[in-house]
């Protein structure tokens, strides 16, 4: 008789019984060499369906997230309103070309065109292009640097619309110029006669740039005496993404996530320190001119609200993912509104709903339908406050908004602050918020934080979770490891688990309220932290089938795994995708063994192994080296049944199993049983 080959699953089991009955009976290896072993039952049949939208994201108005990132809107401050509706305004960071006492004088004062916005920029020159005073060559005005330089590109095109109004006839060049205003990258004059702009007037000016500059900046000049009334300056890319508004190299990071949701636009955001300064929806559609902006006094600073709700609702439809819109329940950090006097938050609320999913000739669909999106959008998901459980309001406010809602859009999920490991649920809820910011540590054992909990009522939405505190630094190796291993045990309980996203998504380089954070860029350049590549292991396993698997080491508290079976849309073929954390400084060889397939049905070519590791636990990406800690792909060469791997010491591990054509089995069970796990 030849040698006679024992399955691994055999293996496993001999490890098993023998670590219980004689620990030291199987040779497992030596401390800097440890094996473990993992098996995985391929059939769906024992697996479980995850949610089709276990994985998404969530985006703060935080770190200039959205203005100066997302929203491409060049210009900050664009209506002289950031110090709020009086007079005298902050046009900050508007500053002045030319001299204070001899060439020009600015203020603000309320002559508007707009109702909302009533502060306007008024300019009055003194010199002129004769007499005694003559201005310099080139003029003297205005500039706006945007929001830490506008970056300019060659080839490319820029709207340039202002309002504008004069005591005279007028010639102003509308520039794009380098930082000091010396090099002019692009510039057209605007000449209109004294009945042109005796009122308020639009001018739109397109610029094609001829060179390229990340530090640009705006100009508005003249060399003739006069005063000239300036409001809502805009410069907006002409290519943004799908055309509408937004930062496409920030929006490509995110469409590559694949999230199956957006929660918006906060966190505290939403609440404000004070409600005078909460995100008010109503404020932020319509036309862009008429919106008054608003100073976000959590985060502290002032936003154009370009990036309105309508906006939030389209970027949702664009990335096809499902809006969460995140409302104000009449409470902030330091205010709230008395549940006896709630009832015109509820309306703001339901007014909210029918703006997005209203027909076109309700009272707010037809605005969302002026605004070009008469079809509605898809919201089903809409959270009530953000970590307020615990303000003495909270739980009135919540139950008017509940019935108010229900009643009107009875489809429409609803997520409660209050998170029912802490108490039992004492009012309904679809889903309940539950925030985690942890050490890496303590995040690499929340794995299993979900195993135990209650599988009745509220559905967990994991809507805020991160790496922060201790080690975590603007978001290195060992913060992305521990939240894969975090997400793994969700991935696991995706059957009370069904949401999950990060926090934060962006930072703006230069306004770094809050470290770590997925996505890092300034005016040109972006990457992607090691926290946001581990994400991208997981962008496949919404609407996947979580497999039965069992891992047996004697490292068990630093290795986990999961396994799921997966449909690739793109190439139309059927994955068994293994994922594992190693979680401490030692390599691991793993014994994979699978059953529940048919014999060969795994196909070598098109298997493949991505690893997200590096030379150091605490490396970082950063824009000198964007990809330092980035996921590497390669092929499997012993991809099958079972299967000898080296895990990294540090690393987490994807390895994809391509399924043979003749195997592939997507009927659905809901036999799955927990307990299995
Ligand atoms: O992500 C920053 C803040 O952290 C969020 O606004 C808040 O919800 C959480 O406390």
């Amino acid at each position: 008789m030849g040698s006679c080959k024992v399955p691994y699953s055999v293996l496993l089991l001999c490890f098993f019984v023998g670590s219980l009955l004689v620990p030291q009976c199987l040779s497992i290896g030596d401390d800097a060499n440890q094996t473990a072993f993992l098996l995985v039952n391929a059939s769906e049949a024992l697996g479980r369906p995850i949610p089709e939208t276990l994985f998404g994201i969530f985006f703060e108005e935080i770190n200039h997230a959205g203005a100066g990132g997302l929203w491409a809107e060049l210009v900050s401050n664009r209506g002289f309103e950031a110090g709020g509706p009086d007079i005298p305004s902050n046009i900050d960071p508007w500053s002045i070309i030319g001299d204070e006492d001899s060439s020009l004088t600015l203020s603000t004062d309320r002559s508007s065109c707009f109702e909302h916005n009533k502060v306007a920029l008024r300019m009055e020159v003194l010199c002129d292009t004769e007499g005694t005073n003559i201005c310099p060559a080139g003029g003297v005005g205005i500039y706006n640097p945007g929001f830490w330089g506008m970056n300019i590109e060659k080839g490319k095109k820029y709207k340039v619309v202002l309002y504008v109004r004069s005591s005279g006839a007028i010639n102003v060049s509308v520039s794009l110029t380098g930082p000091n205003g010396l090099e002019t990258l692009a510039t057209h004059d605007i000449i209109a006669s004294f009945r042109d702009v005796a009122t308020w007037t639009k001018m739109e000016v397109v610029l094609e740039a001829n060179a390229s500059n990340p530090n640009s900046r705006l100009q508005l000049t003249t060399t003739r005496k006069g005063v000239i009334w300036f409001d809502q300056v805009s410069a907006m890319p002409m290519e943004t993404y799908k055309g509408h508004g937004f930062r496409s190299d920030l929006v490509d990071m995110l469409a590559d996530l694949k999230p199956k949701f957006i929660r918006f636009p906060g966190g505290c955001f939403v609440e404000g320190e004070w409600l005078r300064n909460a995100f008010r929806w109503k404020a932020t559609i319509g036309p862009w001119e008429e919106r008054p902006g608003h100073f976000g006094d959590v985060w502290m600073y002032w936003t154009d609200d370009g990036l309105g709700y309508f906006e939030f609702l389209q970027l949702s439809e664009d990335l096809g993912a499902l809006p969460v819109w995140v409302f104000n329940s009449g409470i902030s950090h330091n205010d709230q509104v008395n549940t006896s006097n709630v009832m015109p938050f509820v309306q703001e609320a339901l007014d909210s709903i029918e703006f997005a999913r209203g027909y076109p000739n309700s009272t707010w669909g037809s605005i969302r339908a002026a605004m070009g999106h008469p079809e509605p959008f898809d919201l089903r998901h809409v959270a009530l406050g953000n970590e307020d459980c615990g303000k003495k309001n909270y739980r009135g406010n919540y139950v008017k908004f509940y019935n108010a809602i229900k009643k009107a859009y009875p489809d429409i999920k609803i997520i409660t602050n209050c998170n029912r490991f802490s108490q039992k649920l004492d009012h309904p809820a679809d889903f309940y918020d539950y925030h985690v910011y942890k050490t890496a540590k303590d995040m690499f054992s929340l794995a299993h934080l979900f195993d135990l909990a209650s599988r009745n009522g509220a559905k967990a939405f994991v809507s805020e979770y991160a790496v922060t505190r201790k080690h975590a630094g603007k978001g290195n190796l060992l913060a992305a490891l521990a939240e894969a291993a975090f997400l793994i045990g969700i991935e696991q309980n995706s059957d009370i688990v069904r949401m999950a996203c990060y926090a934060r998504l962006f930072v703006n380089d230069n306004d770094r309220r809050w470290s770590p954070d997925a996505i890092v860029f300034n005016s040109s350049q972006l990457y992607g932290t090691p926290s946001y590549w581990a994400q991208h292991f997981f962008r496949e396993s919404s609407s996947a089938t979580v497999l039965h698997s069992t891992l047996l080491t004697n490292t068990s508290t630093s290795l986990i795994a999961s396994a799921i079976m997966w449909n690739n849309t793109d190439d139309g073929k059927s994955y068994l995708r293994i994922k594992i954390v190693n979680f401490w400084n030692n390599t691991v060889n793993l014994k994979i063994s699978v059953d529940g397939l048919e014999p060969n049905s795994i196909q070598l070519s098109g298997s493949n192994k991505t690893e997200l590791t590096s030379g150091n636990l605490m490396d970082e990406n950063s824009f000198k080296e964007p990809k330092k800690v980035n996921p590497n792909q390669n092929p499997l060469e012993n991809a099958g049944k079972d299967m000898d791997v080296v895990l990294l010491p540090y690393s987490l591990t994807a390895f994809d199993l391509l399924k043979g054509s003749s195997n592939i089995r997507t009927a659905r069970t809901d036999s799955f049983s927990r307990s299995s796990f």
